[in-house]
């Protein structure tokens, strides 16, 4: 990942990226997350699995100021977040967000799509802005799709898009809510190569995923959550090869092999469908 040295970077002596501490998000009613805490140290990798309904992309959308924490806080990149006074969108400036659903524009070129935010946010001109989405387009193998609109491009390559115009504001760490799950199978492949070369390079990452081999070998920390909690943290060979908590294991065998789920199993993580969102 290239340097960042904007004029307004906030030193983080302590090597965290993401601290969060015990979150709390209530929609009405509905308590999502019951007292969440947790830190990504810079170039971590930490994978958040858990099932549908678990409050994983709603953990995600604090993080950024997408949704307001209930209490609790929030801090990325050496700001707090959840401070009234925190200037939230040169923060978000620092966040990469890459969602299930691409959100390209349908009439601008693949090319175009990365250069718009370049533009408007970080007010590049239009040379530079092209010259650094076209490195960010080699950098997930479309080099060659410049000038493709989105609907010519498959679903793994309007992902790898998305990707290249989030790293094209050379954000300090990027958020992904599921990245592969509406893709076709085939396709996911591609995807998981570009966030592992991704992670290979330092970035500090937090994935939500359902790709338990990618959570397997390229996370530094995998956490597991449930209704609202974490019910479980610690290294890719702990959490998924050999999970303590019942209900960790009772989402694995279900992720792991679909075809299995249901029988005789009742979902013990409280009165939500425990259905996995793919
Ligand atoms: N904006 C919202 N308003 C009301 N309820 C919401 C909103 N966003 C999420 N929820 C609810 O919060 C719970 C957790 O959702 P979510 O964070 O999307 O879970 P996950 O990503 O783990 O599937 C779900 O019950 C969902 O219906
Ligand atoms: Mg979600």
């Amino acid at each position: 990942m290239k340097e960042q040295k904007g004029q307004n970077e906030t030193p983080q002596p302590d090597g965290v990226a993401i601290r969060v501490e015990n979150l709390h998000k209530s929609f009405g009613e509905l308590e999502v997350l019951k007292g969440i805490d947790l830190t990504v140290r810079r170039g971590e990798v930490v994978c958040v699995i858990g099932p549908s309904g678990s409050g994983k992309s709603t953990l995600l959308r604090c993080v950024n100021l997408l949704e307001e924490p209930t209490s609790g806080s929030v801090t990325v990149a050496g700001a707090e977040v959840t401070d009234p006074d925190v200037d939230i969108d040169r923060v978000r400036r620092k966040i990469g967000m890459v969602f299930q659903a691409f959100n390209l524009f349908p009439h601008l070129t693949a090319l175009e799509n990365l250069t718009i935010a370049q533009r408007r946010v970080l007010r590049r001109d239009k040379a530079e802005a092209r010259r650094i989405g076209r490195a960010n387009l080699g950098r997930v193998g479309l080099t060659d799709k410049e000038d493709a609109y989105p609907a010519q491009l498959s679903g793994g390559q309007q992902q790898r898009v998305a990707i290249a115009r989030a790293l094209s504001m050379d954000p300090e760490l990027m958020l992904f809510d599921e990245p592969t799950s509406a893709l076709d199978p085939e396709l996911v492949g591609d995807v998981l190569a570009v966030m592992r070369a991704l992670a290979d390079e330092g970035m500090t990452m937090l994935v939500v995923t359902h790709e338990m081999s990618f959570a397997r070998e390229v996370a530094d920390r995998v956490v597991f959550m449930d209704d609202g909690v974490i019910v479980e943290e610690g290294g890719p060979e702990q959490v998924v090869a050999a999970p303590r908590h019942p209900r960790t294991r009772t989402f694995l065998n279900r992720v792991l092999d679909p075809a299995a789920a249901h029988v005789g199993e009742v979902p013990d993580g409280g009165p939500h469908d425990a259905r996995i969102d793919r």
